[in-house]
């Protein structure tokens, strides 16, 4: 290598130490967790913490995070955008203060309304994006939807605004107790019941400042001129999505934890939780088929695992009765009641789905159970954009239809000491971000410019990449410069080119 070559090398070895020098990220937040791994082809920071029980996120027209936090009321976190996963949070406030609020969110451009729920009402506040506040008092807009006194699990009521419908809310109500569940058999009680309505009545203009009449529907009594069932015999729908193309809503049902097969206890196997189709929403009160049909619940649950269920001969994403008899048996389950989508992982808890904008990828918040090692991780779903609906057959296996993007490298340590996912959310810029209500943080992944790049995670101490199943990732990638947003890095990086020029030299 001549003296020229070698100059004009170093040259460019420190303009490229100058550029990420440059992006050097100017706060990063170590998880005080073991590291969590990250998907191929993803870049995942921590960008928040010591929030109080994050749950759904969403970014407002301005480009603010609204978060939920549970037991407090929600706030609005500014972020100062660095590139790439550097998101720096600039300024936190509450801007809605109330201890009932703990799940559901959901935004209305016009007229500019914030849609947030307790366990028994849905409240719609008028919201300035300009401002980043609400105005007013909120208005009561559903009510009847159960009780402050549930535990924790089935006190959250999911909503969804159709972006296809104007005005039209979907709402989901579980059941109250696992030791009532026969409650649920009966449509008309309003429990394990998922329902749409028509907002466009309660309001008397479009504008942000329009007052709106205090006349709020009754969850299970609401007129069918304004409201219809999209689906019941569902325990508890944590999540709801519609598909972006297609219009197809879905729920993500959270199952019994104490599953018995013929007086043979199989809770460690099955059942699953369900990814359940509701069809697409005609208007707020019209809905293709299997819209307004019935789950299972409680008579039938999906199975996870055949294998389990000795004597049967069912496969995964059937549904089994826990019981037989001449009425009620695996073969009614199949003939009279609607089959999951797809069966998640047992009590692998999904808490919300959110549908990349081509319709071709649906992520899922499993925030896994106390006690049994599943879940706790986010995944991605293959969709067809054209059908709306999960390229793999309901037959399919979670391990085999979803794969992680970011979940906890030891679950054996959760739910203590790990990060448990809620809420979802893209900004505008097509970042994915994800809140973890334990652990008080939310994060932010980002699709690295090659698809099949090592997973890494930025913290200070070094961009750190994940382990794949197919390759051990070799150290040398930490180094890969892409990732040098971290000091330690750089230095390393600046280090072994000055050691390259001694060696030539
Ligand atoms: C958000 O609102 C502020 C204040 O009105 C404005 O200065 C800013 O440009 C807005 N940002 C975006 C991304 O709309
Ligand atoms: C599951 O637990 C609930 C609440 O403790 C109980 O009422 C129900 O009978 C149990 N079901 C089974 C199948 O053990
Ligand atoms: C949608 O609504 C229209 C008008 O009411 C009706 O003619 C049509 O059959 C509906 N389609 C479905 C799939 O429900
Ligand atoms: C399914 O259950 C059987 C019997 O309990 C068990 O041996 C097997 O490991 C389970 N399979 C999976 C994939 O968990
Ligand atoms: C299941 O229920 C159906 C409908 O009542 C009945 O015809 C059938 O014999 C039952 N099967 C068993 C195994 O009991
Ligand atoms: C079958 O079991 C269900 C659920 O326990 C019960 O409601 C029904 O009465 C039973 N049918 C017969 C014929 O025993
Ligand atoms: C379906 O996905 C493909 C691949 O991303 C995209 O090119 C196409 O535009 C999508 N279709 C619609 C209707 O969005
Ligand atoms: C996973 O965590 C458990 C509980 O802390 C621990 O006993 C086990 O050794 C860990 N496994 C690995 C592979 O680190």
């Amino acid at each position: 290598m001549t003296f020229s070559k070698l100059l004009a090398a170093f040259t460019a070895a420190a303009l490229l130490s100058t550029v990420s020098a440059d992006s050097v990220c100017p706060t990063i937040l170590n998880p005080s967790y073991d590291y969590p791994i990250v998907g191929e082809g993803w870049t995942a920071q921590l960008i928040a913490s010591g929030l109080t029980s994050p749950r759904r996120l969403l970014f407002d027209s301005n480009g603010s995070l609204l978060v939920v936090e549970a037991g407090k009321g929600i706030a609005r976190l500014t972020l100062t955008d660095h590139g790439g996963t550097c998101l720096v949070v600039a300024d936190k406030t509450t801007i809605v203060s109330n201890t009932d609020l703990n799940h559901g969110l959901a935004l209305s451009t016009t007229p500019s309304i914030l849609l947030a729920s307790t366990a028994d009402v849905v409240y719609g506040y008028a919201y300035n994006a300009a401002s980043g506040t609400v105005v007013g008092s909120p208005k009561t807009l559903v009510e009847g939807t159960g009780s402050s006194g549930e535990s924790a699990d089935l006190a959250t009521r999911s909503i969804l605004l159709s972006q296809k419908q104007t005005l039209t809310l979907v709402v989901a109500r579980g059941i109250d107790s696992d030791s009532d569940d026969l409650a649920a058999i009966d449509e008309s009680a309003g429990l394990g019941v998922v329902r749409v309505f028509d907002l466009s009545s309660l309001y008397t203009t479009t504008s942000t400042s329009s007052v709106i009449p205090d006349n709020p529907f009754e969850f299970s009594t609401a007129s069918s001129s304004v409201s219809t069932i999209l689906g019941w015999g569902i325990r508890h729908a944590a999540g709801l999505a519609e598909h972006p193309v297609t219009g197809g809503i879905f729920s993500t049902e959270n199952s019994v934890a104490n599953a018995t097969y013929n007086g043979v206890d199989v809770h460690m196997t099955n059942p699953g939780d369900e990814l359940n189709y509701h069809g697409t929403l005609n208007s707020s009160v019209s809905v293709s088929s299997p819209g307004g049909s019935n789950y299972g619940y409680p008579r039938c649950f999906a199975v996870a695992n055949a294998t389990s269920l000795t004597g049967s001969s069912l496969s995964i994403g059937d549904q089994f009765s826990m019981t037989q008899n001449s009425t009620l048996n695996d073969t009614t389950c199949a003939a009279d009641y609607t089959p999951p989508t797809l069966t998640f992982g047992i009590h692998s808890s999904p808490q919300d789905l959110l549908f990349s904008s081509d319709g071709t990828t649906a992520y899922v918040a499993l925030h896994g159970s106390d006690g049994i090692e599943s879940g706790y991780a986010v995944g991605s779903i293959a969709f067809d954009n054209t059908t709306g609906l999960p390229t793999s057959a309901s037959s399919s296996s979670s391990a085999d239809f979803l794969t992680n993007i970011l979940s906890n490298k030891n679950i054996s340590k959760c739910p203590g000491n790990c990060f448990r996912p809620v809420g979802l959310a893209w900004d505008a810029a097509g970042r994915l971000y994800v809140s973890s209500d334990t652990t008080g943080e939310i994060y932010v992944l980002s699709r690295s410019s090659s698809s099949a790049s090592t997973g890494t995670l930025v913290t200070t101490t070094a961009s750190v990449a994940s382990p794949t199943a197919t390759a051990t990732a070799a150290a040398g990638n930490a180094a890969n410069s892409q990732f040098q947003h971290s000091t330690a890095v750089l230095g390393v990086a600046v280090a072994s080119i000055a050691m390259a020029l001694l060696i030539v030299v």
